[in-house]
């Protein structure tokens, strides 16, 4: 199929650390599978970071971050040739595009999403900064740039792309039609953290990340919470809910195995060293081939900045297409090319005078 009768993805990545576990789980597993289907586009959202993190030190990350996100996403195997990664506060459209949309969404609209207070709580805000509560309409400034169809995100962004598909109805019907409406791609899963007391996430230090060493992996899982009342090997233990099982179970393809321990963990027959050292096997396992394809792309230095620049490139020709339909459809344009047009004959006849 050609590019252009392929539909299009967008999704990404705010540069606040590299990929673990809990992303792989919860949402970038699914790039494998989309980039087969689609033409993808993967945005790093650094304008998004701005909106809780505008700290001098956050932006002097950005680079560093990206990279890394990148790179874990040719290390799962995502396929460079196949997708457009890009860093969205290069392409300048996009700015242009979200102020442009801004008209089609009231305030009250904006302030009755939970997300945006939930965000500034998270971030220890006790104000909205203006551009907190234009998250969305920049997240849809992002969804309609390429005029993606579909939009993979958690659930809790899926009332973003509800609102990107009611803004691009709204434009459609007050200029032309441009945009397509964007179905949201909610994805699942979420990943309990190696301290069993919530998500994985790089803040709470409950994370193994994909590009861990194999030492690392070891020493993540020998520090894992278990069941806490299981103070010797012959007490017999609880295995639901319990984080090391739940990761056997998401990682350990030996099922025979994980039967064994699990059975042998709730008669009190095996120690939580053995079942650790058999997860961090299984976890190794997994991540082997990812740092496989690491050291492969690291191996070519520059590589990555050479691809994000090419993604940039190329996701900047489709935003000037956009916005210049955008402009078109709105007769935007024509107010500029009007005095421009009068000024330009004005200057050129007192140049021949
Ligand atoms: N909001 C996403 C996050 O939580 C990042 C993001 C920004 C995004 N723009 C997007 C996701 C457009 C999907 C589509 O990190």
């Amino acid at each position: 199929m050609s590019d252009t009768a392929r539909k299009r993805i967008l999704t990404g990545d705010r540069p606040t650390g590299k990929l673990h576990l809990g992303h792989f789980i919860g949402s970038h597993r699914n790039r494998l599978r989309f980039q087969e289907q689609y033409e993808c586009f993967f945005l790093i959202a650094d304008l998004h970071m701005l909106t809780t993190k505008p700290d001098k030190e956050s932006i002097e990350h950005i680079a560093e971050i990206a990279r890394l996100i990148v790179l874990d996403h040719l290390a799962i195997g995502i396929d460079p040739a196949k997708v457009t990664f890009y860093l969205q506060s290069a392409v300048h459209e996009v700015y242009e595009l979200q102020l442009l949309l801004s008209s089609l969404v009231t305030v009250e609209r904006l302030q009755q999403l939970p997300t945006i207070k939930d965000m500034a709580a998270a971030a220890g805000l006790d104000q909205i900064p203006y551009n907190l509560l234009g998250y969305p309409v920049l997240q849809t400034a992002d969804i309609l740039m390429p005029r993606a169809n579909l939009v993979p995100v958690g659930k809790d962004n899926e009332s973003h792309v509800e609102l990107a598909r009611q803004i691009a109805r709204r434009f459609n019907n007050a200029y032309a039609d441009v945009f397509p409406l964007p179905d949201p791609y909610v994805e699942g899963g979420t990943l309990i953290g190696t301290d069993g007391q919530a998500k994985m996430s790089k803040s709470l230090d409950n994370a193994i990340f994909l590009s861990d060493d194999a030492r690392t992996v070891e020493r993540r899982v020998m520090g894992m919470y278990t069941d806490p009342n299981r103070v010797r090997a012959d007490i017999p233990g609880t295995v639901e809910g319990n984080p090391v099982f739940i990761y056997h179970d998401t990682f350990n393809p030996n099922k025979v195995e994980v039967d064994d321990l699990k059975q042998r963990y709730r008669t009190g027959h095996v120690g939580d060293v053995e079942v650790k050292e058999k997860l961090a096997a299984a976890l190794n396992h997994f991540l082997e081939p990812m740092r496989e394809r690491r050291a492969h792309y690291e191996a070519q230095t520059g590589f990555v900045d050479e691809l994000i620049y090419n993604g940039t490139q190329r996701a900047r020709e489709e935003a000037r297409q956009t916005l210049s339909a955008v402009k078109k459809a709105m007769g935007l344009s024509g107010a500029w090319n009007r005095i421009s047009r009068a000024a330009e004959k004005r200057l050129k006849k007192q140049e021949s005078a």
